[in-house]
């Protein structure tokens, strides 16, 4: 599967792009940029620094600074740390990004490889709104759309209500499900199901000391996060959206209406509906416990 990843990296979405290296059956073609869990400047620094450690040599665009409508928020750097990576400290990566934009990286990889393209969006939405906005094209040339963030029959984590990336750009994920491009939400309903523990970790840098020595070593600032809102273990949220979008017979997916409030207290809730318009696929099962053995077997 030819696959790209639209990312805020963020030490789940390290874990993210580690998996799509290491996944034969995917076919990692760039990644993009985009501010939430950091700035969008170390957004794609981070992008660039994973490649280098994973040996890839394929593109990073960098994308959106901003959300389409609200405010941005600040970096959520009592989650990620202040570079991304937890305790890692920054490092100029080996490469630069294109010239090109990453909405104009997504709409020219859609159209040179028609019909094959799954775009995984990891961050909040903004960019792949952009590059519907850019070519009007975009929404039949890709084959898929799939998105980590909302929280369908489950509450939010950043609020009660809403789930960080829903959050972060609400009126973009309003124009993806607008647009009929084909869309699957991988939200906290499954992402939340299962954690990773730090035995986990453990394991992922005894398997893989490069990859995941360096996930083992981001996890452990994470893992406190997590421990301060009383859970023993993270969430697998990016690398599950990227094993959706690989593996999608491995999850429960459900055709809903879905809509997202865009402002005022409840700003990103994403809502199920019974209605024609905005239905897309929803992630409401599976076997997690599998989800997970297959990010972890990856690593060995
Ligand atoms: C999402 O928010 C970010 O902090 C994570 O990287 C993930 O994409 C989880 O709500
Ligand atoms: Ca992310």
């Amino acid at each position: 599967m030819k696959l790209i990843i639209d990312t805020d990296p963020g030490i789940d979405d390290a874990m993210a792009v580690f998996y799509a290296a290491l996944d034969p059956t995917i076919e990692l073609l760039g990644l993009t940029s985009a501010f939430g869990n950091v700035t969008v400047d170390i957004a794609t620094r981070n992008a660039l620094r994973l490649l280098d450690r994973a040996g890839l040599d394929v593109p990073v665009a960098a994308g959106a600074g901003n959300p389409l409508v609200l405010p941005p928020l600040p970096p959520s750097s009592h989650v990620h740390g202040a570079e991304g990576f937890g305790h890692i400290p920054a490092e100029t990566p080996s490469r630069r990004p294109l010239d090109l934009s990453a909405a104009e990286f997504l709409t020219d990889m859609a159209r040179r490889h028609r019909g094959e393209l799954v775009v995984c969006a990891v961050g909040p939405i903004t960019n792949v709104a952009l590059a519907l906005r850019l070519d009007p094209d975009f929404a039949r040339n890709v084959k898929r759309v799939v998105f980590m963030g909302g929280a369908a029959r489950v509450p939010g984590n950043i609020t009660p209500y809403a789930e960080a990336n829903t959050y972060h750009d609400p009126h973009a994920l309003a124009e993806v499900i607008a647009s009929g491009v084909e869309a699957v939400m991988v939200g906290l309903d499954v992402t939340l199901a299962t954690l990773l523990r730090s035995d986990d970790f453990d394991r992922l840098a005894r398997t893989s000391p490069h990859l995941g020595g360096f996930l083992r070593e981001a996890s452990r600032f994470y893992l406190d996060f997590y421990r301060g809102i009383g859970n023993d273990g993270c969430g697998l949220h990016d690398p599950m959206a990227v094993i959706a979008a690989a593996s999608p017979e491995m999850f429960t997916i459900e055709t809903l209406g879905l809509s997202v409030v865009p402002d005022g207290e409840q700003q990103g809730r994403t809502v199920l509906h019974d209605g024609d318009e905005g239905r897309i696929g929803i992630c409401t099962g599976g076997d997690m416990e599998a989800v997970k053995q297959r990010f972890l077997a990856a690593f060995d």
